[in-house]
């Protein structure tokens, strides 16, 4: 390494599934930056997803809760951070139906804290970005047709979504307002190795591996758009170096699938890896009560971005469904340890935190 003093980043929820992915990446593939990945290790942060680089010479963990103000503003001061990459939320749209007001504190009163903390920094450092990691469910449902577009007006639908249009929204206004440099990406449904089971794919995997039904919300007549969470690390990384100041991008799969279809897809490839015959794992399907709210599709217009920054899905669905399935049959430790209620007491051992 020569004499550069490193850029330093921050990174936010950097022990979740897709801030694991992309804390790896600049880590692996950005010598220069020295990652902090902070994380307050909820229920859906794990250290386990960053064993293999938690020694490297460029990143450093830091526990902490980002709606703690006073904690986040002397973290800002003591780091002076050059950039901030903002992943940390709480993520699952049905938890945001049961428990609203823990998506409002993370989402909207972490993010803000975040805001208010770089803008300090950002006076005294002209090179300072805020990149907003968001969803396409800002924009809330399309019909059988179209596709969301940088421009297609915020119309969130469940407390999940409405929590990160309002991040989405402050971040903006610290633009206008105070000058802050900013980004924001919204992307489409991400699957992949590190996904806490409670989403669609590694719950119907893992409970395929324990023959436990598989519930279906309504007809199943639900469409989502489904991006690698590879693709999704490397667009990440592509926007933070090179996208412009003030500007969104939409990121998506250009791989839209109706829940339904996708869940026979999946039981098809999990009997043929755990050797079953054809049809034992479909036999698990279940109708259930649909999730109050339920948006009908999703598909994101991901022109810009490819447009602007080279950047496409490099995996295809069959591909990364194949990993996405291998990694949950090889790594069944971790679905235990992150499924058993003993693992928080299991986590504080392990870290003396
Ligand atoms: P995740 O739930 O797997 O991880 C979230 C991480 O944030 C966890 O490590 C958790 O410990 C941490 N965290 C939660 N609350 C915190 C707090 N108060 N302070 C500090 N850390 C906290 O989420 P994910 O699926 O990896 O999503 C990451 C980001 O990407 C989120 O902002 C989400 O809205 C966005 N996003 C997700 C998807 C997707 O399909 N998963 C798609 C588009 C956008
Ligand atoms: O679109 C991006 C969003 O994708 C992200 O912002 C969210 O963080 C992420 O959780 C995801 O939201 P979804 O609600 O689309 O993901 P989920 O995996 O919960 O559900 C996918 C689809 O599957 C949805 O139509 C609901 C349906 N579903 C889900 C579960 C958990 C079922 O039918 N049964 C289930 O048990």
């Amino acid at each position: 390494m020569g004499q550069q003093t490193p850029n330093k980043i921050l990174i936010t929820g950097g022990a979740g599934f897709i801030g694991s992915h992309v804390v790896r990446r600049f880590v692996k593939s950005h010598k220069q930056h020295h990652v902090y990945n902070l994380d307050a290790l909820t229920y859906a942060g794990n250290l386990e997803n960053l064993r293999d680089i938690e020694d490297s010479a460029n990143y450093t963990f830091i526990k902490g809760n980002i709606v703690d103000e006073t904690f986040i503003n002397k973290l800002f001061l003591d780091y002076k951070f050059d950039g901030v990459i903002h992943l940390a939320a709480e993520s699952h749209v049905d938890r945001s139906i049961s428990d609203p007001s823990s998506f409002v504190r993370t989402n909207v009163l972490g993010t803000v804290n975040l805001l208010n903390a770089s803008l300090k920094l950002a006076k005294g450092n002209p090179d300072f970005k805020f990149y907003h990691i968001s969803t396409d469910e800002v924009y809330g449902a399309l019909g059988e047709t179209g596709f969301f577009l940088e421009t297609t007006p915020y119309n969130p639908n469940s407390p999940y979504s409405a929590s990160k249009a309002s991040s989405d929204h402050f971040v903006r206004a610290y633009g206008e307002t105070y000058g802050l440099p900013f980004i924001i990406s919204n992307c489409s449904n991400n699957y992949g190795p590190h996904q806490f089971p409670e989403k669609l794919i590694p719950l119907f995997i893992n409970n395929i591996i324990h023959n436990k039904a598989l519930p279906v919300y309504g007809d199943g007549n639900y469409t989502r758009d489904w991006l690698y969470v590879i693709d999704h690390a490397r667009a990440i990384d592509l926007v933070y170096h090179k996208g412009k100041m003030g500007e969104t991008y939409n990121i998506g799969g250009f791989n839209e699938w109706k829940n339904i279809d996708l869940v026979q897809l999946l039981c098809r490839l999990m009997d043929e890896k755990l050797d079953r015959p054809r049809g034992t794992s479909e036999k698990l399907i279940t109708f259930v009560k649909d999730r109050p709210g339920h948006d009908l599709r999703y598909a994101i217009d991901a022109g810009k971005i490819h447009k602007e920054q080279g950047w496409e899905p490099t995996v295809t669905f069959e591909e990364g469904l194949g990993k996405t399935i291998d990694w949950y049959l090889g790594n069944q430790e971790w679905l235990e340890n992150v499924t058993s209620g003993d693992y928080r007491e299991y986590y504080k051992k392990q870290y003396q935190q």
